[in-house]
């Protein structure tokens, strides 16, 4: 019997399963090109994605036509996709999709005389990667519509479904979706790799007094019907599909900037992110056009499990960076250099997601400064400095490397600030040995170079090399660079941030810690929500509960009301075990679902009996309104013995 192509994939992925990847790319990375017939199809060489079944060097959607009814009651997405697909090479007599969990009814091709249904199989779910659709071509037939009937899964993986009471107000349920890394599937079938792009619309149904919008052109003033239209005239890839249904209304923020929110936030967010329209010109200015047409901000329910997610002309947000003073907004500095690195030049395959990942933190930071001075801007780079580096003291050396080796691993469990962080500095490394304007000129070029492709680590080397390494000679070497791309750690050359304002606080620390002076003696009149993150983050591990007596009485960081400062303070006193802060612990932990934020609470609770009994009293209270991606992670930490 011959085995089918699927299944080989699947042994094959096992098989990988904990091997390291090596420095240079392997011929079982990049296995044999496909014939370039379309820029577009260019990233999609077979094999090339680990987390995908489709194969689009065969059969390539390009288009999706989405008519889907949200049925709260039943929590399911129901209805059908149109795909647009060409048939890439003659011989192709299948179309493989990806999907998760979803309930197939039928699969149909157009005719002349309209849709005649065709043959398809479901293959065997794997736990990582959902259960490859197969899809029976029609012959002589180069461009083809497909529709698939089907229905998700109450459990669906990319989608939320919350109440009314995990609401802000109350009144009404809410939907969003959650597609990257790879829950596009669970809502879609469809080619779910980074590799493929697609443009799409869409007709979503709602009960009649909720909005439905989507990463597509929204509407600020659509009427409230229940019934929405979209279209998405870029081509993206799939895990940039997304999808809000709730109680939300509009406010605009500038000429091309507003935010959807539920009506009691709407004016909160509005002011807190008021600065956005001001980032989107200062980051044209720096890096070349914004492409999308309109920018406007979702704000999620507090379930959100990520701090934002940068869903092409409309990024989603977490309430909990709405702060009152602007402090958190460098969230959205990042969400919207997203539409330069990541939305407009995508990584191929989620081994070279830094490509997408470091290159936004690099422009975030950048954009920082420009709107609000180099102080701010070096803060926060130094505190992000201090969380890579630490994570590199627990990372194994194969997680450090910017191109990782996932595969047969899922995306979302390897997660960790490498491509981030490291991806930034390494960006600031170059422009630190080129100078600002030689630097920037060149990622202008390159955005130019690449918009709308999905490209691999190996193509910007090569990219880089010709048009700064080469053109510049004798200022860095192919083989530095690799060693920031491919090696461990964090190379020497590193420009390691630092911060004036930081370090006067470190001399304030210290006389506190040394006893003499105490808290109430430190100025902290002048003091950003940045300097006490560095203060709380550089305490020692260990502090006597007269410290945090003292601490606590003197700065009430307790009921500190930033959520960042208030995760700082509550990982430092569940570490030293300090009581009082344990009913505000609960109370944080059941009313955020931003993994950030809860994870590392949980996991330092998780390292004592009477830590690990408290967690889990608390977690039952708060699983059922957290993501399912929070509760995997989650269940995961609390699950072990003990
Ligand atoms: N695209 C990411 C979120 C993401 C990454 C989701 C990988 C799934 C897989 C988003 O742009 C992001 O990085 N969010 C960060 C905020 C940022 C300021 C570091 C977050 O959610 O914390
Ligand atoms: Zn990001």
């Amino acid at each position: 019997m011959k085995v089918k192509p699927v299944v080989l994939l699947a042994v094959l992925l096992q098989a990988c399963n904990g091997s390291v990847e090596p420095a240079a790319p392997a011929a079982g990375q990049t296995r044999q090109d496909a014939k370039p017939v379309a820029a577009a199809i260019q990233s999609a060489t077979a094999g090339y994605d680990h987390h995908s079944y489709a194969n689009p060097h065969e059969a390539l959607v390009r288009h999706l036509a989405l008519d889907l009814t949200a049925d709260f009651e039943q929590q399911v997405l129901k209805g059908y996709v149109v795909l647009d697909v060409d048939r890439v090479v003659d011989n192709a007599h299948e179309l493989i999709l990806d999907t998760r969990d979803l309930d197939i009814q039928d699969v149909s091709v157009r005719r002349d005389d309209g849709w005649r249904q065709t043959y398809y199989r479901l293959e065997e779910p794997d736990p990582n990667l959902g259960s490859a659709l197969v899809i029976d071509l029609p012959e002589n037939q180069y461009s083809l519509q497909l529709r698939i009937r089907y229905r998700t899964s109450p459990s669906a993986s990319g989608l939320q479904w919350l109440t009314p009471a995990q609401t802000a107000g109350k009144q009404h349920p809410f939907l969003f979706t959650q597609s990257q890394a790879i829950h596009a599937r669970s809502w879609i079938p469809l080619q779910d790799t980074p590799g493929v792009r697609v443009t799409y619309e869409a007709v979503i149904r709602t009960p009649s007094d909720l909005l439905a919008v989507m990463s597509a052109e929204n509407e600020p003033n659509t009427p409230r019907d229940g019934e929405y239209s979209f279209s998405m005239p870029q081509p993206i890839p799939a895990y940039l599909i997304a999808l809000g249904i709730g109680d939300l209304v509009f406010e605009a923020m500038g000429e091309r900037t507003g935010v959807y929110a539920e009506p009691g936030l709407v004016e909160a967010a509005a002011a807190e992110f008021a600065d956005t329209e001001q980032m989107l010109i200062t980051t044209e200015q720096m890096f070349g056009p914004y492409r999308w047409g309109r920018y406007d901000l979702l704000i999620l329910p507090p379930s959100f499990p990520f701090g934002g997610m940068e869903n092409p002309r409309l990024s989603f947000i977490t309430p909990t960076v709405i702060a009152g003073d602007k402090s958190l907004v460098s969230l959205i500095a990042h969400e919207l250099a997203h539409s330069w690195s990541g939305n407009l030049i995508t990584n191929a395959a989620w081994r070279d997601l830094w490509l997408n990942e470091g290159f936004t933190s690099y422009l975030e930071s950048r954009i920082m400064e420009e709107i609000y001075g180099p102080d701010r801007a070096a803060m926060e780079d130094v505190l992000g400095y201090q969380r890579v580096m630490q994570e590199i003291e627990e990372l194994p050396e194969s997680a450090e490397v910017l191109a990782i080796d996932l595969r047969g691993k899922d995306p979302d469990d390897v997660f960790s600030n490498i491509p981030y962080t490291k991806g930034q500095l390494f960006l600031t490394w170059l422009e630190h040995e080129y100078g600002r304007e030689r630097f920037d000129s060149f990622l202008r070029q390159y955005f130019d170079a690449f918009a709308f492709q999905s490209i691999k680590t190996e193509t910007f080397l090569k990219y880089l090399q010709k048009n700064l390494i080469d053109a510049q000679p004798g200022v860095v070497s192919m083989s530095e660079i690799k060693q920031w791309v491919f090696g461990p750690g964090m190379p020497a050359s590193v420009v390691v941030p630092e911060s004036d304002a930081f370090e006067r606080v470190a001399a304030l620390s210290e006389r506190w810690q040394s006893g003499e002076i105490t808290a109430s003696e430190i100025d902290t009149s002048n003091w950003t929500v940045h300097e006490w993150r560095y203060f709380l983050n550089n305490l020692p591990q260990r502090l006597t509960e007269a410290q945090l007596d003292d601490l606590d009485s003197s700065f009430s960081l307790t009921q500190s009301r930033n959520n960042e400062v208030a995760h700082s303070w509550l990982l430092i006193a569940v570490r030293n075990e300090y009581a009082p802060v344990y009913e505000r612990l609960e109370d944080y932990l059941v009313s955020i679902g931003r993994r950030k934020l809860i994870v590392p609470l949980y996991e330092e609770l998780a390292k004592t009996i009477e830590g690990r009994e408290f967690a889990r009293r608390v977690y039952a209270i708060a699983r059922p309104g957290y993501h399912p991606l929070a509760v995997r992670t989650v269940d995961g930490i609390l699950s072990g013995a003990g």
